[in-house]
């Protein structure tokens, strides 16, 4: 089946940006190792990443029509702002996984708040470039 991953603003910085809390892989790196595991299973991953809000609205409502069954999504800054996204996640219908780096609990008060949260299947937070692997794991299992 189709995945696939979302990343929002800033994270094509990652390997760069603020290693300490982000990690030092890139997003190449993150989705190479990505599209490896879902091939290895008999599936098939794309991946899409923007700074811009209306391009990950596009990017998800064209989902519904290439046949993607799944999808994982870090919306990065857009987490805490984007009523936009959201709604494109609900209007599609497709079951997404909510993915973080950090845990954006631990972090500043303006973080603790998700668009996203109470639609995604479930999320995964904390874990570094580990928090997409285990969210793929989880949409795998899934779609099995
Ligand atoms: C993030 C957490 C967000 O609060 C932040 O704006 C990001 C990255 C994460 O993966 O930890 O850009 O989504």
């Amino acid at each position: 089946a189709k995945l696939l991953v979302l990343h929002g603003p800033n994270l094509n910085l990652l390997g760069t940006r603020e290693p300490e809390v982000y990690g030092r892989m890139s997003l190449a790196q993150i989705d190479a190792y990505l599209a490896q595991l879902a091939q290895k299973a008999g599936h098939e991953l794309a991946s899409f990443q923007s700074n811009a809000e209306h391009e990950l609205v596009d990017r998800i409502q064209a989902a519904r029509e290439d046949g993607t069954r799944f999808i994982v999504i870090n919306p990065a800054a857009y987490t805490h702002t984007s009523v936009a996204m959201r709604d494109a996640l609900a209007a599609v219908g497709i079951p997404f996984i909510e993915v973080h780096l950090s845990n954006p609990h631990a972090r500043e008060p303006f973080r603790h708040t998700s668009y996203f949260s109470d639609l995604a299947v479930g999320v995964i937070a904390g874990f570094g470039a580990d928090s997409y692997r285990y969210a793929l794991d989880a949409a795998l299992a899934r779609l099995d």
